[in-house]
């Protein structure tokens, strides 16, 4: 008998597939079919505050806010409370509708608006948060270091402001993930050695401990850049993933499953069966699915679990216990294996 149910960040899932936050799961509907579909888990759309910000300004669009005038406070206020209210309805009425967890996200810009939304988001009913940490480092003064304090800093706000299990999704772009994991990723974390902006009075001086994400969400696929060659303008990449993309995540899965204490939560390039029992080879505690289900449709979720369950079957394994992170580097008695990076021929066989 073949048991696929899992613990991710303390919930517990039917079975480690979740679908990934986008717009299949922006409405109560797209949440209702992902449920009956089979997800283990559900990221709801993540909330933007840049979204919000638009909201906010169109609705005060025509007050004339030299000064700040009282009105304009007002307008700004109640806009701000609006702009997330949907959101808030929709993470209430998915809690009271479908008997999978729900996931809220959010992906905000300015530090205090983390700490915010997620306290709003939690009084909603969420089982848990996703913090979808967009960040491009590209300014030439910004050190690799000064990008780690921005991560461990936005964890900091929101994991001290809400007692719900907190994960932590993240793009590839980070000058050493290894370290930055383990500094967000650990049980108790000493800080904050980062920016001071969200310590409490007095705490600025002294050594406070708080907990690490619950999770790690490894990776983010970003909106891709391209350039039109016959209109001379910028245009957007395909948006959709192929399981070409496993590799980055799979790899860094691989690394760091068992060295961090928290879960994680393998994404991007997981299309079917195999690419899902890979990561959970890796070391993965659950798989986030998006791609496929937009081009497969909703019935790929069922499909994938089949063909997890078929070769479990195959290979004598009732629990997903039993082999997961069989193949991580830190299980391996070859973990140079995990580092290679180039094409030498008496190593990999090519060049
Ligand atoms: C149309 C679309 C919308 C997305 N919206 C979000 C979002 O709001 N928040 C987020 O964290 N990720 C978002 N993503 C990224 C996905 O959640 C996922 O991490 C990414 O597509 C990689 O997984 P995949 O290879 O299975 O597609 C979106 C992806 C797509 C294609």
């Amino acid at each position: 008998m073949i048991d696929l149910s899992t613990s991710y960040m303390g919930l517990d899932l039917k079975n480690p597939l979740i679908v990934a936050s986008c717009g299949l799961t922006k409405s109560l509907r797209g949440v209702q079919k992902c449920a009956e579909a089979g997800a283990g888990a559900i990221v709801l759309k993540s909330l933007f505050e840049e979204q919000i910000a638009a909201e906010v300004d169109e609705l005060t669009r025509h007050v004339d806010s030299v000064g700040h005038t009282e009105s304009f406070e007002y307008l700004h206020g109640y806009g701000e409370a609006l702009g997330p209210r949907e959101y808030l309805q929709l993470v209430g009425d998915a809690k009271k509708t479908v008997d999978v967890p729900i996931i809220a996200s959010i992906n905000c810009i300015t530090d205090q608006r983390w700490a915010d939304y997620a306290k709003r988001l939690a009084a909603a009913g969420a089982d848990a948060l996703e913090i979808n940490i967009g960040f491009l480092p590209h300014a030439a003064e910004l050190s690799g270091s000064d990008v780690e304090d921005r991560y461990t800093s936005i964890l900091y706000a929101v994991r001290t402001q809400v007692d719900l299990p907190v994960a932590l999704k993240v793009g590839p772009y980070i000058s050493n993930f290894a370290h930055l994991a383990e500094r967000l990723g650990i049980d108790r974390v000493a800080g904050p050695a980062f920016s001071v902006g969200w310590c409490g009075p007095g705490e600025t001086e002294k050594e406070i401990t708080w907990q690490g994400a619950d999770a790690l969400v490894l990776f983010n696929r970003f909106y891709n850049f391209d350039i039109d060659v016959d209109t001379l303008q910028l245009a957007g990449g395909n948006p959709y993933s192929t399981s070409a993309d496993i590799h980055v995540p799979l790899r860094w899965i691989s690394l760091l499953a068992g060295r961090v204490s928290c879960d994680l939560a393998a994404a991007t390039g997981i299309h079917d069966g195999w690419d899902a029992v890979k990561q959970l080879l890796a070391g993965a505690t659950t798989v986030q699915v998006c791609s496929t289900l937009y081009r497969n449709g909703l019935g790929q979720m069922g499909l994938i679990l089949e063909q997890l369950r078929e070769w479990m079957q195959e290979h004598d394994f009732a629990l997903l216990s039993d082999f997961r992170g069989q193949l991580s580097q830190v299980r391996s008695e070859h973990p140079g294996d995990y580092e290679r990076l180039q094409y030498i021929k008496a190593l990999v066989g090519m060049e």
